[in-house]
């Protein structure tokens, strides 16, 4: 069910996952992104039309070869040096540093990633090519502490003018640990040199695998106990235009020959970490891989141009399934084994495309699944489409990839998103979801809140993995990401936490579990309406009950409280006056009423001062709006707003909880809104608190079942092996949860375990001068029992668990 997502976005494998510490190590780094040509201080891509609407975007990005071809890279002493093709050690590789030494004492630094970070008495690989067309001398590499110490330091003899490009090999031990140190290789006679490829990683790396991944980060995402993998992305695997995509083929090899490429994130990637190191790490922490393949098609936001060849895309395909399980007397099989790693690995998913939706995309996924199925059954191919209309055009599909980035109330009131989902046609894959707003507890504990809609509906969601995984905390390209990486550390944010309180307690079956609240409906309390009583806009105001009981009429407001410039809405100019009735319990009963549109003169002195989209107007419309909630104070109600022209529409609907508004939800099939001074009959039903139904002059057009936003969900299951329950509860409001629990099994054993993550404030967040602020806490709780109750702590996530029959 959940897995991990690694994209190379916010430097998170150059500079955080991949061990190498070389910045820019062959000297590509202003090699333009493919398929983009120069232009006064821009990367074009190539005028083509956008698949998504047949548009010419014309993209591009800001380039200065200047500024990029030297990051990482600095040079002391009487030499004059370029960055240049004319000398090249590998022709996928073809830049190297030219420096034309005039004097002894000649030193090339690299400053690694913001730093470079070397540990006391660990050994590190260094290797580096030299091409000595007119030197001879010897060349010094060390690495030096922040200070200008020397940590570690070889020199090699002997370097001799015309012998073409040579290899210089050793293993440097620094006496110190240094975490913002540098590298330098130091030149001691005057002549012309080319130097490309340097290149130093650790030794111990994850499962010290040789050009593999740095411990700590790669531990973190194996305690996640991932039960996939998904790489290499997201937007570069599409590109910024077509050629920029990525290509797998290219990540393969010795990565001194590796072609590495401007990727859309803004920054240029070695593919150190390439196909063959994913699929290696994947078998290293016991997860499946999923490849995500681009199908000839470029970023429909950026460039979006694409290739029609499909049967490129196949081929492309099939020949990453081969590298990956292919026999070793394949092409490609053989290629694997070459590369150490004769027995297959275990590719399972591959994920056709990227983010990409609409009807051009799903006849695409209907021909390569077409295709690729009948030549691979055993592989899940997921579409990309997201919960969106061309999906009813898949023909057949094994899951489909919806993604969501959003703000903590839209996980809070998307629980239960997946219930009315239909079933049978294909499964569901959420491979993005975050807060984006809000990385700190509260958006850790909405995501979570979205969890338990996915879980609950595991039959048909079957797999999830929370997105961005890995910034570096140097380099922030996307806002809110599960892990911060710097030189000193790695270290989860909440969210982090919470993808691994879930995915370290996946029930082996889901448990039907009811929740009966006695919360009332935020939606119950008061009434009111927001309007400008200089002239009348409500009339005929009656209150009944479920049972049509009449609680309360009046002709007119008068009896209703009047509140001035509260609730100022936009389209009451002026100073709008809200009439409340309070304490009348219309959470579920009728509230009837008529009311208008009335228009009003705009004092001479504010024409186009305050709403300068109305300035030559003399005269503005004020647009009934009807209130109701529980606590208008506290900020909970449901806003109903009458004959909004701009929408062409009677009315439409939004609820605020908290202070603050979730979505608008228009009512269907109304193309106007209300005529000025006409009388319209308005009857909202509320029934059990949840279903409103809303008529104007008698005909029915707003049916919606209201829920309220949940910050407490509950999920439960059962681990079958373990013979234990397990419940998993969000509390996401800032009081504690006290439910009593009733299970309907045969046995609870009193004992059991409770795991929680919590903090006094829902802003809280860990960073790296506290980084287990906010980690789960367990303890022992034995109080289980058939029933029990248990209090959850304010803005928290626990998981019980306990043994039972
Ligand atoms: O996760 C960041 C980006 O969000 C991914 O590259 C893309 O798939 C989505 O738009």
């Amino acid at each position: 069910m959940y897995g991990i997502f690694f994209e190379e976005i916010n430097h998170s494998g150059d500079g955080a996952l991949y061990a190498e510490l070389i910045r820019n190590r062959n000297f590509e780094e202003a090699v333009l992104p493919s398929g983009t040509v120069y232009r006064g201080g821009y990367a074009y891509c190539p005028h083509l039309p956008n698949y998504a609407n047949g548009t010419y975007t014309d993209w591009k990005i800001r380039w200065n070869p200047d500024s990029l071809k030297m990051i990482g890279w600095n040079v002391h002493g009487k030499v004059s040096y370029d960055i240049t093709d004319e000398c090249q050690l590998h022709p996928n590789t073809p830049h190297a540093m030219r420096l034309d030494m005039k004097d002894s004492c000649v030193q090339l630094e690299n400053e690694g990633y913001w730093g470079l970070a070397v540990k006391k008495g660990e050994n590190y690989d260094l290797r580096f090519y030299l091409c000595p067309t007119d030197y001879s001398g010897t060349v010094k590499a060390s690495i030096v502490g922040n200070d200008g110490q020397i940590l570690a330091e070889e020199k090699f003899d002997g370097v001799k003018k015309g012998t073409g490009w040579q290899e210089f090999t050793t293993t440097l031990t620094p006496s110190s640990a240094d975490m913002k140190g540098h590298f330098v290789l130091e030149f001691d006679a005057p002549g012309r040199v080319y130097v490309d490829y340097v290149s130093l990683i650790p030794q111990h790396t994850f499962k010290n695998r040789k050009n593999g991944l740095r411990a700590d980060v790669a531990q973190l995402l194996a305690d996640l106990k991932p039960g996939f993998v998904r790489w290499p992305g997201g937007c570069i695997v599409e590109g910024m235009t077509y050629e920029n995509r990525v290509e797998w083929k290219k990540t393969l090899g010795d990565p001194m020959q590796r072609h590495s490429e401007w990727i859309l994130w803004n920054y240029h990637c070695s593919w150190g970490f390439g196909y063959h190191e994913f699929l290696q790490f994947c078998e290293d922490i016991g997860a499946d891989a999923m490849f995500v393949a681009n199908v000839g098609l470029s970023c429909c936001v950026r460039n979006g141009d694409y290739s029609g060849d499909l049967d490129y895309v196949v081929q492309d395909v099939c020949d990453a399934i081969e590298y990956a399980k292919g026999d070793v007397n394949t092409k490609w099989g053989a290629m694997r084994a070459a590369a150490g790693h004769p027995q297959p690995f275990n590719l399972k998913y591959i994920e056709l495309g990227n983010e990409q939706s609409g009807d051009f995309y799903a006849d695409r996924y209907n021909e390569l699944y077409a295709r690729l199925k009948a030549l691979h059954p055993g592989i899940t191919f997921i579409s990309t489409l997201q919960l969106e209309k061309s999906r009813d055009r898949l023909k057949k599909a094994d899951m489909i990839d919806p993604h969501w980035y959003a703000d903590p109330m839209f996980f809070y009131d998307n629980t239960h998103l997946f219930d009315k989902e239909e079933r049978g046609k294909y499964g569901i894959y959420v491979g993005e979801f975050a807060t984006i707003t809000d990385a700190n507890l509260e958006g850790a504990l909405a995501e979570a809140a979205f969890m338990t809609g996915m879980e609950r509906n595991s039959d048909l969601v079957r797999m999830a993995s929370e997105a961005p995984l890995i910034e570096n905390s140097n380099h922030r390209d996307w806002p809110t990401n599960m892990i911060w990486v710097n030189n000193e550390q790695a270290m989860g944010r909440t969210s982090y936490h919470v993808q691994k309180m879930f995915a370290t307690n996946v029930p082996t079956y889901n448990l039907p579990t009811k929740v009966i609240s006695d919360t009332p409906m935020p939606f119950s309390g008061f009434i009111g309406f927001v309007g400008n009583w200089n002239q009348e806009q409500y009339r005929y105001i009656r209150i009944c009950d479920a049972s049509g009981r009449e609680l309360y009429h009046c002709k007119n407001l008068s009896e209703f409280t009047q509140l001035e410039g509260k609730h100022r809405g936009m389209f009451n100019l002026l100073d709008p006056k809200v009439a409340l009735l309070e304490n009348i319990h219309v959470g579920t009963g009728t509230v009837e009423f008529e009311c208008r549109v009335v228009e009003e003169a705009i004092p001479s002195d504010m024409v186009g001062h305050r709403f300068p989209g109305l300035k030559d107007a003399t005269t503005v419309k004020v647009l009934p709006k009807f209130v109701f909630g529980s606590d208008q104070n506290a900020g909970n109600y449901l806003t109903l707003s009458f004959g909004d022209p701009g929408r062409n529409t009677l009315m439409n609907i939004a609820h605020t909880i908290d202070g603050v508004t979730g979505f608008n939800r228009n009512e269907e099939g109304t193309t106007s809104g209300m005529d000025i001074g006409r009388w319209y009959k308005v009857r909202v039903d509320m029934k059990d608190n949840r279903v409103l139904d809303c008529y104007i002059d008698g005909k029915l057009i707003y049916k919606q079942e209201v829920h309220r936003i949940n910050r407490i969900s509950v999920i439960s299951g059962y681990d079958e092996q373990r013979q234990e329950t397990i419940i998993k509860v969000v509390n996401g409001t800032d009081k504690p949860y006290n439910p009593q629990f009733t299970l309907n099994c045969q046995e609870v054993n009193p004992l059991g375990v409770v795991e929680t993550i919590s903090s006094e404030s829902k802003t809280d967040e860990n960073s790296f001068e506290h980084p287990n602020k906010i980690i789960p806490v367990t303890s022992e709780f034995s109080g289980f029992g058939k029933t029990f109750s248990y209090s959850f702590q304010p803005y928290s996530l626990t998981i019980l668990r306990f043994k039972s029959k």
